[in-house]
Protein backbone atom coordinates (compact mmCIF):
# COMPACT_ATOMS: atom_id res chain seq x y z
CA UNK A 1 0.00 0.00 0.00
CA UNK A 2 1.13 3.52 -0.76
CA UNK A 3 2.66 5.77 2.00
CA UNK A 4 -0.23 7.79 3.18
CA UNK A 5 2.25 11.33 1.81
CA UNK A 6 2.58 10.09 -1.05
CA UNK A 7 -1.05 9.67 -1.73
CA UNK A 8 -1.41 13.15 -0.60
CA UNK A 9 0.64 14.47 -3.38
CA UNK A 10 -0.17 12.39 -5.83
CA UNK A 11 -3.75 13.49 -5.20
CA UNK A 12 -2.24 17.09 -5.06
CA UNK A 13 -0.69 16.61 -8.57
CA UNK A 14 -4.24 15.71 -9.82
CA UNK A 15 -6.51 18.69 -8.37
CA UNK A 16 -6.29 20.33 -11.32
CA UNK A 17 -4.31 22.70 -13.81
CA UNK A 18 -3.81 25.36 -11.57
CA UNK A 19 -1.50 23.50 -9.68
CA UNK A 20 1.62 22.32 -11.39
CA UNK A 21 3.05 18.98 -10.52
CA UNK A 22 5.69 18.44 -8.25
CA UNK A 23 9.37 18.33 -9.32
CA UNK A 24 11.72 15.30 -8.64
CA UNK A 25 13.17 17.45 -6.01
CA UNK A 26 10.68 19.07 -4.28
CA UNK A 27 8.62 15.21 -4.47
CA UNK A 28 11.90 14.11 -2.60
CA UNK A 29 11.36 16.47 -0.33
CA UNK A 30 8.15 15.67 0.77
CA UNK A 31 8.95 12.08 0.98
CA UNK A 32 11.74 11.86 2.83
CA UNK A 33 11.77 15.05 5.08
CA UNK A 34 8.10 15.59 5.57
CA UNK A 35 7.25 12.09 5.95
CA UNK A 36 8.11 10.55 8.61
CA UNK A 37 7.27 10.04 12.28
CA UNK A 38 9.38 11.70 15.21
CA UNK A 39 11.52 9.34 15.97
CA UNK A 40 13.00 9.37 12.73
CA UNK A 41 12.65 12.93 11.89
CA UNK A 42 14.43 13.72 14.72
CA UNK A 43 17.06 11.48 13.58
CA UNK A 44 17.38 12.88 10.60
CA UNK A 45 17.55 16.18 11.46
CA UNK A 46 20.30 15.39 14.02
CA UNK A 47 22.03 13.97 11.20
CA UNK A 48 21.38 17.22 9.10
CA UNK A 49 22.90 19.33 12.43
CA UNK A 50 25.33 17.08 12.56
CA UNK A 51 26.85 16.99 9.23
CA UNK A 52 26.43 20.96 8.58
CA UNK A 53 28.48 21.30 11.71
CA UNK A 54 30.91 19.20 10.55
CA UNK A 55 30.99 20.95 7.42
CA UNK A 56 31.22 24.77 8.92
CA UNK A 57 34.53 23.25 11.37
CA UNK A 58 35.82 21.74 8.56
CA UNK A 59 35.28 25.26 6.33
CA UNK A 60 36.50 27.24 9.09
CA UNK A 61 39.52 25.35 9.62
CA UNK A 62 40.53 25.25 6.04
CA UNK A 63 39.69 29.60 6.09
CA UNK A 64 42.19 29.58 9.01
CA UNK A 65 45.13 27.56 7.55
CA UNK A 66 44.72 30.14 4.05
CA UNK A 67 44.49 33.04 6.06
CA UNK A 68 47.81 31.77 7.90
CA UNK A 69 49.47 31.10 4.63
CA UNK A 70 48.59 34.50 3.51
CA UNK A 71 50.22 36.32 6.44
CA UNK A 72 53.52 34.47 6.97
CA UNK A 73 54.58 34.40 3.23
CA UNK A 74 57.75 32.69 2.47
CA UNK A 75 60.28 35.24 2.64
CA UNK A 76 63.21 33.98 0.47
CA UNK A 77 66.39 34.30 1.09
CA UNK A 78 67.39 37.91 0.16
CA UNK A 79 71.15 37.22 -1.05
CA UNK A 80 73.26 39.71 0.59
CA UNK A 81 74.09 42.82 -1.52
CA UNK A 82 76.44 45.79 -1.01
CA UNK A 83 76.08 46.70 -4.59
CA UNK A 84 79.80 46.13 -6.09
CA UNK A 85 79.18 49.46 -7.73
CA UNK A 86 79.24 50.91 -4.18
CA UNK A 87 82.15 49.38 -2.66
CA UNK A 88 84.20 49.76 -5.95
CA UNK A 89 84.97 52.85 -7.62
CA UNK A 90 84.44 55.43 -4.99
CA UNK A 91 87.59 54.60 -2.94
CA UNK A 92 89.61 54.39 -6.61
CA UNK A 93 89.15 50.99 -7.63
CA UNK A 94 90.35 49.48 -3.94
CA UNK A 95 89.31 45.79 -3.25
CA UNK A 96 88.41 45.43 0.51
CA UNK A 97 86.33 42.81 2.17
CA UNK A 98 83.89 43.48 5.50
CA UNK A 99 84.12 41.43 8.13
CA UNK A 100 81.10 39.58 7.81
CA UNK A 101 78.13 40.31 5.54
CA UNK A 102 76.30 43.28 5.11
CA UNK A 103 73.12 43.42 3.44
CA UNK A 104 72.29 46.89 1.86
CA UNK A 105 68.21 47.26 1.23
CA UNK A 106 68.13 50.31 -1.54
CA UNK A 107 65.83 53.24 -1.57
CA UNK A 108 63.87 51.31 -4.59
CA UNK A 109 63.77 48.53 -2.57
CA UNK A 110 61.92 49.96 0.15
CA UNK A 111 59.49 51.83 -2.01
CA UNK A 112 60.93 54.89 -1.18
CA UNK A 113 59.09 58.02 -1.86
CA UNK A 114 61.30 59.64 -4.85
CA UNK A 115 62.66 63.20 -4.41
CA UNK A 116 61.25 66.30 -5.56
CA UNK A 117 64.66 68.24 -5.79
CA UNK A 118 68.54 67.25 -4.66
CA UNK A 119 69.37 67.96 -1.46
CA UNK A 120 72.65 69.67 -0.12
CA UNK A 121 75.45 67.63 -0.44
CA UNK A 122 77.64 66.27 2.59
CA UNK A 123 81.11 66.59 2.50
CA UNK A 124 82.90 63.50 3.40
CA UNK A 125 84.56 61.61 4.81
CA UNK A 126 82.45 63.17 7.95
CA UNK A 127 84.40 63.33 11.36
CA UNK A 128 81.16 61.96 13.42
CA UNK A 129 78.78 59.19 13.14
CA UNK A 130 75.38 59.78 15.05
CA UNK A 131 73.52 56.95 16.57
CA UNK A 132 69.68 57.75 16.87
CA UNK A 133 66.54 55.20 17.99
CA UNK A 134 63.17 55.99 15.44
CA UNK A 135 61.14 55.36 18.82
CA UNK A 136 58.76 53.26 16.91
CA UNK A 137 57.66 49.41 17.09
CA UNK A 138 60.61 47.48 16.49
CA UNK A 139 60.88 45.32 13.74
CA UNK A 140 62.29 41.99 13.11
CA UNK A 141 61.21 40.74 9.46
CA UNK A 142 62.10 42.02 5.87
CA UNK A 143 58.34 43.50 5.37
CA UNK A 144 57.92 44.97 9.25
CA UNK A 145 61.25 46.80 8.37
CA UNK A 146 60.06 48.10 5.18
CA UNK A 147 57.37 49.29 6.38
CA UNK A 148 58.27 51.06 9.52
CA UNK A 149 61.02 52.74 6.85
CA UNK A 150 58.03 53.85 4.91
CA UNK A 151 56.39 55.21 7.71
CA UNK A 152 59.25 57.01 9.18
CA UNK A 153 60.00 58.22 6.08
CA UNK A 154 55.89 59.78 5.37
CA UNK A 155 56.27 61.44 9.10
CA UNK A 156 59.39 62.90 8.13
CA UNK A 157 57.79 64.76 4.75
CA UNK A 158 54.51 64.59 6.20
CA UNK A 159 54.65 65.93 9.53
CA UNK A 160 58.42 67.41 9.95
CA UNK A 161 57.94 69.11 6.45
CA UNK A 162 61.47 67.60 5.30
CA UNK A 163 62.38 66.78 1.97
CA UNK A 164 62.97 63.36 3.01
CA UNK A 165 63.61 60.55 5.69
CA UNK A 166 66.05 62.65 8.39
CA UNK A 167 68.58 59.64 8.51
CA UNK A 168 71.61 59.09 6.54
CA UNK A 169 71.29 54.80 7.12
CA UNK A 170 68.80 53.11 9.32
CA UNK A 171 69.24 49.82 10.77
CA UNK A 172 66.61 46.94 11.06
CA UNK A 173 65.96 44.17 13.28
CA UNK A 174 65.98 41.77 10.15
CA UNK A 175 70.06 42.45 9.70
CA UNK A 176 69.64 45.10 7.34
CA UNK A 177 70.96 48.54 6.45
CA UNK A 178 68.08 50.69 4.97
CA UNK A 179 69.84 53.60 2.74
CA UNK A 180 68.49 56.78 4.07
CA UNK A 181 69.64 59.76 2.72
CA UNK A 182 73.07 57.90 2.03
CA UNK A 183 77.02 58.37 2.17
CA UNK A 184 76.26 62.07 0.27
CA UNK A 185 73.29 63.91 1.54
CA UNK A 186 73.27 66.11 4.75
CA UNK A 187 70.77 64.31 6.62
CA UNK A 188 68.41 65.91 9.30
CA UNK A 189 68.55 63.55 12.35
CA UNK A 190 70.83 65.96 14.73
CA UNK A 191 70.41 69.52 14.73
CA UNK A 192 73.96 71.28 14.31
CA UNK A 193 75.72 68.00 13.34
CA UNK A 194 73.88 67.29 10.38
CA UNK A 195 76.55 68.19 8.32
CA UNK A 196 79.19 66.96 10.11
CA UNK A 197 77.90 63.48 10.48
CA UNK A 198 76.23 60.43 8.98
CA UNK A 199 73.24 59.53 10.94
CA UNK A 200 72.52 55.89 11.69
CA UNK A 201 68.99 54.87 12.96
CA UNK A 202 68.12 51.91 14.60
CA UNK A 203 64.61 51.07 14.00
CA UNK A 204 62.47 50.36 17.42
CA UNK A 205 62.57 52.15 20.84
CA UNK A 206 65.64 50.95 23.02
CA UNK A 207 65.41 52.09 26.26
CA UNK A 208 65.06 49.04 28.00
CA UNK A 209 65.87 46.22 25.62
CA UNK A 210 69.13 45.97 23.77
CA UNK A 211 68.37 44.96 19.76
CA UNK A 212 68.90 42.09 18.49
CA UNK A 213 72.69 41.74 17.45
CA UNK A 214 72.30 41.13 13.28
CA UNK A 215 71.19 44.72 14.15
CA UNK A 216 74.20 45.73 16.56
CA UNK A 217 76.57 44.04 13.48
CA UNK A 218 74.58 46.10 10.72
CA UNK A 219 75.73 49.23 12.10
CA UNK A 220 79.25 48.50 13.10
CA UNK A 221 79.47 46.80 9.24
CA UNK A 222 77.99 49.74 8.01
CA UNK A 223 79.91 52.66 9.76
CA UNK A 224 83.18 49.58 8.41
CA UNK A 225 82.20 50.53 5.20
CA UNK A 226 81.30 53.89 5.36
CA UNK A 227 85.27 54.11 6.44
CA UNK A 228 86.54 52.41 3.89
CA UNK A 229 84.75 54.57 1.19
CA UNK A 230 85.92 57.22 2.67
CA UNK A 231 82.73 58.73 3.39
CA UNK A 232 83.75 58.45 7.62
CA UNK A 233 86.99 59.72 8.84
CA UNK A 234 88.91 57.03 10.07
CA UNK A 235 89.26 58.44 13.61
CA UNK A 236 85.70 59.41 13.49
CA UNK A 237 83.72 59.90 16.69
CA UNK A 238 80.89 57.96 17.61
CA UNK A 239 78.14 59.55 19.54
CA UNK A 240 74.38 58.67 21.03
CA UNK A 241 71.70 61.26 19.37
CA UNK A 242 71.14 62.12 23.33
CA UNK A 243 74.73 63.92 23.53
CA UNK A 244 73.98 66.70 21.10
CA UNK A 245 70.17 66.95 21.65
CA UNK A 246 67.81 67.27 24.35
CA UNK A 247 66.33 63.49 23.75
CA UNK A 248 66.13 60.12 25.02
CA UNK A 249 67.30 58.57 21.74
CA UNK A 250 69.21 56.33 20.67
CA UNK A 251 67.54 54.85 24.43
CA UNK A 252 69.57 53.84 27.42
CA UNK A 253 70.28 50.57 27.03
CA UNK A 254 71.26 50.86 23.16
CA UNK A 255 73.34 54.04 24.76
CA UNK A 256 75.06 51.91 27.41
CA UNK A 257 76.20 49.21 24.28
CA UNK A 258 77.72 51.96 21.98
CA UNK A 259 79.79 53.29 25.05
CA UNK A 260 81.11 49.59 24.80
CA UNK A 261 82.46 50.34 21.40
CA UNK A 262 85.96 51.48 19.81
CA UNK A 263 85.14 55.06 18.42
CA UNK A 264 82.86 56.53 21.46
CA UNK A 265 83.55 59.19 22.69
CA UNK A 266 82.53 61.18 25.67
CA UNK A 267 82.77 64.72 24.18
CA UNK A 268 81.84 65.69 21.20
C1 LIG B 1 89.55 43.84 -7.57
O1 LIG B 1 89.13 42.49 -7.65
C2 LIG B 1 88.75 42.11 -8.96
C3 LIG B 1 88.17 40.70 -8.89
O2 LIG B 1 88.75 39.96 -7.87
C4 LIG B 1 89.94 42.23 -9.89
O3 LIG B 1 89.57 41.86 -11.20
C5 LIG B 1 90.43 43.66 -9.89
O4 LIG B 1 91.59 43.78 -10.68
C6 LIG B 1 90.73 44.12 -8.48
N1 LIG B 1 91.04 45.54 -8.48
C7 LIG B 1 92.06 46.05 -7.79
C8 LIG B 1 92.24 47.53 -7.89
O5 LIG B 1 92.77 45.38 -7.10
C1 LIG C 1 77.93 73.19 9.13
O1 LIG C 1 76.93 74.13 9.42
C2 LIG C 1 77.39 75.15 10.33
C3 LIG C 1 76.18 76.00 10.69
O2 LIG C 1 75.32 76.13 9.64
C4 LIG C 1 78.50 75.95 9.69
O3 LIG C 1 78.96 76.94 10.58
C5 LIG C 1 79.64 74.99 9.35
O4 LIG C 1 80.67 75.67 8.67
C6 LIG C 1 79.14 73.85 8.50
N1 LIG C 1 80.21 72.86 8.35
C7 LIG C 1 80.49 72.28 7.21
C8 LIG C 1 81.59 71.27 7.23
O5 LIG C 1 79.89 72.54 6.16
Amino acid sequence: MAHPMDMQYQEFNKAGPQNRRFTVGEGFLLKYICCCGPPIRYIVTAAAVLLSTVLLVALTVLVLKYENRISNPVVPEYSPVVPPETVMGQTGGTNFTLSGKLRIMQRKEWLAQPLAAPLPILTTPVPYVIISHTATEQCLKIAECILQVRTVQTFHIESRGWWDIGYNFLVGGDGFAYTGRGWDTIGAHAYGYNNVSIGISFIGTFNTVLPPARQLTAAKQLMELGVKLGKISENYKLLGHKQVSATESPGNVLYQELQKWPHWSEHP
